[in-house]
């Protein structure tokens, strides 16, 4: 499977990816790194791992419209089959994911549906829950939702604060995030409704 990997920022969770991906038998190869933010440490990572990579600047688009469609265009000229968004802090309009309908992966750091948005540790920590983790979920156009692949727990302990809730929260989803497009590339997940079925593997 052909994936282009969007970021923004330092790009750990693409760096997940790319060191799944060089693994012989991994089901996926990533063929591009887009960001919107040429500071994106992302962009690094794909240089030091070979990886084509484009910027496309939010700001140099008048909506997001053309910036979506600049986007896909970028996709189109590296031939992507799926996209992963890894820390890609920009709204992907519903025209774009429709047309990409199924084939978007997001990775979000809660255990969705609560805390959708930014700032999840806080939330998660002031509303006192015992657990929180992360998502990995198929993107529909409303922020944070649509169908799970995989999720990942943390016990959220007594003298966590957001940033060690953070970090225990990355370590899980550096695991699960190619985990899934593991999954997904082996064809070994459909999607109904709001759900998705996971295959059993044959052994
Ligand atoms: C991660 O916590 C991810 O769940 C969220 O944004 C953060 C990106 O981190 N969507 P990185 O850029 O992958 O290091």
């Amino acid at each position: 499977l052909d994936v282009a990997v969007l970021v923004s920022g330092r790009g750990s969770n693409l760096q997940a990816l790319i060191d799944a991906c060089a693994a012989d038998d991994f089901p996926a190869r990533i063929v591009a790194v887009i960001s919107n933010n040429p500071g994106s440490y992302g962009l690094e990572r794909a240089k030091l791992a070979g990886i084509p990579t484009a910027v496309v600047n939010h700001r140099d688009y008048e909506d997001r419209e053309s910036f979506d469609n600049a986007i896909d265009e970028e996709l189109k000229k590296f031939k992507a089959k799926f996209i992963c968004l890894a820390g890609f802090m920009r709204i992907l309009e519903a025209r774009f994911v429709n047309r990409w309908r199924d084939r978007i992966l997001n990775i979000h750091p809660s255990l969705l549906p609560s805390f959708k948005g930014l700032h999840t540790q806080e939330r998660a920590l002031e509303s006192g829950v015992r657990f929180t983790g992360c998502t990995v979920h198929i993107v529909r156009p409303e922020m944070d939702e649509g169908p799970i692949i995989l999720q990942a727990a943390v016990a959220v302990d007594p003298e966590d604060d957001a940033d060690s809730l953070a970090e225990k929260v990355l370590i899980q989803e550096h695991l699960i995030y190619p985990e899934a497009l593991k999954l997904i590339a082996l064809g070994r997940v459909s999607i109904s409704g709001n759900r998705s079925i996971i295959e059993k593997a044959e052994y």
